[in-house]
């Protein structure tokens, strides 16, 4: 059990640690391209050390060199290409984004066979969203019970399609595009709403041909990919406990710095601006929330944001807002306990197939610790204002589920324990470490 008590208002500066998504693609690219790729930044967690273990797997050199000061790795990787990957039995660990975005890369190797299977929680995660549309694609893919990990891919000549996508999801998407580097024909792919497009955006500057007509996405064959450089942003996921903690401790005002800013990473923005969060550029001093020194150094925008604590109001969350705040809609639930009014997320059923099941999760959780959440099957509503009188979170083995913990405890009355906070190295190894630096 770790405690966390109610905090004093949070102050000072950090850099979240480098972002999750964009590290797991980083690894897995620049094993697909030929040359050297210098990945600075790379997030030294557990599930995205499960990726470089992949990629070596496979065939690609792996060399880590010195951690920065926030703690991001530099990563060299001398990358196989697009075609001749070795077979291997892949251990993904805990990581979704592995399992469900490396096969499509594996899938258009003729002769070649791969599994990939990991812990108890990645069992559970449905792996049909990718195994239907690469099997239209002509590959050869197998799992239990035709939904489940173990996944099996046995590499085929994969032919071109027009996908619509049943789901909201940039993994499935992702997949699709690593498949449709290797197909005969160009593949198009429809999203019901756009999702993180941070595999687009880096394969499009290792020259792939990628782009939109409409609704379509679409990816052309590639013969190769070139090598570069990979600068990771700070993850606004990471980021987002903290805008949480600093909105809900009364007297808090930190700064975030070097935060991904993708447009499709932060809905939950959009949604805190309607909770009644004035938002604002770098001349607005008096806005509750303000973004600085936008800058692009790679192919993805990055700023400064910051943050100052801030009375909210309820609102409610719908299937448009869902993909650009999917891992934060915990967090919304939690804000929606101390915001005046009701708070509703629907159309978030997605968020039952996370590393736990996190409608339940975050009912549960937030109940026990003094909430009025109910589950609906879609998401959760809840009637706010008497902010949380405290208790014991059970993490469910779920990183995001133990940080909500940590937050919750410092905006509560009476404090709160997390049982299994450990599972927050899954993204964010130095988070508690990290937290008490903004509340000294
Ligand atoms: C991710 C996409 C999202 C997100 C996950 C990371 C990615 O999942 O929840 O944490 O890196 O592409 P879905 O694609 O299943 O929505």
């Amino acid at each position: 059990m770790t405690r966390f008590d109610p905090a004093g208002p949070l102050s000072g500066e950090l850099r979240p640690p480098p972002d999750k998504s964009i590290t797991h693609r980083a690894a897995l690219i620049g094993a697909m391209a030929e040359g050297p790729t210098r990945i600075t930044g790379y997030l030294d967690s557990e599930d995205t050390r499960a990726t470089l273990r992949a990629v070596a797997a496979v065939g690609a050199n792996v060399r880590e060199g010195e951690a920065d000061e926030h703690g991001g790795l530099f990563v060299g990787i001398e990358g196989i290409g697009l075609r001749g990957p070795r077979p291997a039995e892949i251990d993904v660990g805990n990581a979704g984004t592995l399992l469900r975005i490396m096969p499509g890369w594996l899938a258009g190797q003729p002769g070649g066979e791969w599994t990939f299977d990991g812990d108890e929680s990645i069992r559970r995660r449905p792996v049909d969203r990718i195994a239907d549309p690469l099997r239209l694609m002509g590959a050869e893919v197998d799992c239990r019970d035709d939904r489940l990990p173990p996944l099996r891919v046995r590499g085929s000549q994969l032919r071109g399609i027009d996908y619509p996508m049943p789901v909201a999801s940039a993994q499935v998407k992702s997949c699709l595009l690593l498949a449709g580097l290797l197909a005969e024909g160009e593949t198009s792919i429809h999203e019901p709403v756009w999702t993180r497009d941070h595999t687009e955006r880096m394969l499009a500057a290792m020259g792939a041909s990628i782009r939109r007509e409409g609704e379509r996405l679409i990816v052309a064959p590639a013969e190769r990919l070139e090598a570069g450089d990979v600068p990771v942003p700070g993850d606004f996921s990471s980021a987002a406990f903290f805008i949480a903690a600093a909105l809900l401790v009364p007297g808090s005002e930190i700064a975030l710095r070097d935060v991904g800013i993708n447009r499709n990473r932060i809905g939950l923005l959009s949604i805190l601006s309607r909770m009644g969060v004035e938002m604002g550029g770098a001349h607005e001093a008096g806005r509750a929330m303000t973004v600085h020194e936008i800058r692009e150094p790679g192919p993805e925008p990055i700023a400064t944001l910051r943050v100052r604590s801030a009375p909210l109001g309820g609102t409610a969350v719908t299937s448009e807002d869902v993909p650009s705040a999917i891992d934060e809609l915990p967090l919304v639930a939690l804000m929606g306990c101390f915001a005046e009014g009701e708070t509703v997320v629907g159309g978030a059923a997605e968020l039952r197939a996370k590393e736990s099941d996190r409608i339940a999760g975050v009912v549960e959780g937030l109940s026990g610790l003094g909430a009025e959440i109910e589950s609906r099957p879609d998401g959760f509503a809840v009637q706010g204002g008497d902010g949380l009188r405290g208790g014991t979170l059970d993490a469910r083995g779920d990183h995001r589920l133990a940080m909500l913990g940590a937050i919750a405890g410092l905006a509560s009355r009476n404090g709160v324990e997390v049982a299994g906070m450990d599972a927050a190295a899954v993204s964010y190894p130095g988070f508690e470490a990290d937290l008490a630096a903004l509340m000294t």
